[in-house]
């Protein structure tokens, strides 16, 4: 199905399966078949006393087909009035037709764009945070969880627009300690790459210094420190910007999904980055840092709704997390982009994060 001119594309299975890689992701999720290797790993790394209940879920899981897809491209945001077009189309796609941009959000955007010459590098670029501020504005979460800090842009985006859904008031009803945060977010550095003297999260009280008392800052881990300050459920939106090697992002997913909502959508940044990497070598030009395909692949194999914004993407949980197992037991396939140590630690991880997911 093809939309009005200037307002993306939407593709509703089985229109969604003209595209290639998602024929062949659902193909695949169909013709999935558990081997030896998995179960053994199954068993291996389900948590003691519920072996038998993990392998069983995860055969039911495997046997029931994929869920239909529902796919929106939504374009580049460009300019200011693409912000408020596509605004508005999200607004649609999302449930909450005629919702427009809250007061203040295009001042705000305003502004952070008048920061871009002087910005730090390694933080999201204005065409992705025009997408992130839309997406946090219409489906306005209370609590946000984030992985990958860096110097805390993202962050600041992100608590400002909840701030100017919900105000102050988005703490009712949280255990106590949390009232009143409405993001937290996890770097498993202590300092910033781009700048080692200083400390992750650094530019949050420069850009945002009403609301530092909204957001909690937590280095030197990783995704799975989510279980340490939340509850199951607690957060509404997800969004991942952290380590980009398959299957980093696939983890973080896994990993995030319980202690998000229901149906809960997760924000994935750099999900052309490995296609972009390539095309730059192929020109012949280096890239510092690698352009690994973990966030791309993960989006786009994703069998259930998404929403892609060029670089950056949205998927939505499906209702039933114990569907995820299949998908990754199917993306754990594709090559790992690390070293083998490193690989052997993740793929533990990841058969381990299934126990929170059945
Ligand atoms: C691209 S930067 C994040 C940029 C930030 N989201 C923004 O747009 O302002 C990636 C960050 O992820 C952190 N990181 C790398 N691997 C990680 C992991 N496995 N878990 C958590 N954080 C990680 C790095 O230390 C780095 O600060």
């Amino acid at each position: 199905m093809r939309e009005a001119a200037g307002f993306g594309r939407l593709f509703l299975f089985p229109e969604a399966s003209k595209h290639l890689f998602v024929r062949r992701a659902r193909r695949r999720l169909s013709n999935l078949r558990l081997t030896v290797s998995h179960y053994f790993n199954l068993w291996r790394h389900a948590p003691p006393g519920r072996r038998f209940d993990v392998v069983r879920k995860v055969r039911s899981a495997v046997r029931r087909s994929p869920a239909p897809l529902r796919y929106l491209d939504i374009g580049e945001f460009k300019s200011f009035e693409q912000f408020e077009i596509k605004y508005r189309q999200l607004a649609e796609e999302l449930g909450v037709p005629g919702k427009i941009p809250a007061p203040g959000e295009v001042d705000f955007l305003h502004a952070m764009v008048d920061l871009d010459e002087v910005r730090y590098p390694g933080g999201i670029g204005s065409r992705d945070y025009f997408f992130l501020t839309a997406l946090v504005g219409i489906l306005a979460p209370r609590r946000v969880i984030e992985i990958g800090t860096l110097t805390g842009f993202s962050t600041a985006i992100i608590a400002a627009a909840i701030h100017r859904q919900h105000g102050s008031f988005f703490g009712a009803g949280l255990p106590s300690g949390r009232t009143g945060i409405a993001v937290d977010t996890i770097d498993s550095h202590t300092h910033c790459s781009i700048d080692t003297t200083r400390p992750i999260g650094f530019e949050i009280p420069e850009l945002i210094p009403d609301l530092v008392s909204t957001v909690r800052v937590h280095t030197g881990h990783d995704s799975n420190f989510v279980r340490e300050i939340a509850t199951r459920g607690e957060f509404g939106l997800g969004f991942i910007d952290a380590d980009h090697r398959h299957p980093w992002p696939l983890l973080d997913v896994l990993r995030l999904a319980p202690y998000l909502q229901s149906g809960a959508w997760i924000v994935l940044h750099d999900i052309q980055l490995g296609t972009y990497g390539k095309a730059e070598l192929d020109a012949g030009k280096g890239i510092e840092g690698g352009t690994p395909y973990g966030a791309e692949w993960l989006f786009d194999r994703w069998p259930f709704r998404k929403i892609r914004s060029f670089h950056i993407g949205a998927i939505e949980l499906p209702a039933r997390h114990d569907s995820l197992v299949p998908f990754a037991l199917d993306l754990m396939e594709e090559p790992f982009e690390l070293t083998s140590k490193a690989a052997k630690r993740i793929r533990r991880a990841l058969y381990q994060s299934f126990g929170d997911l059945l």
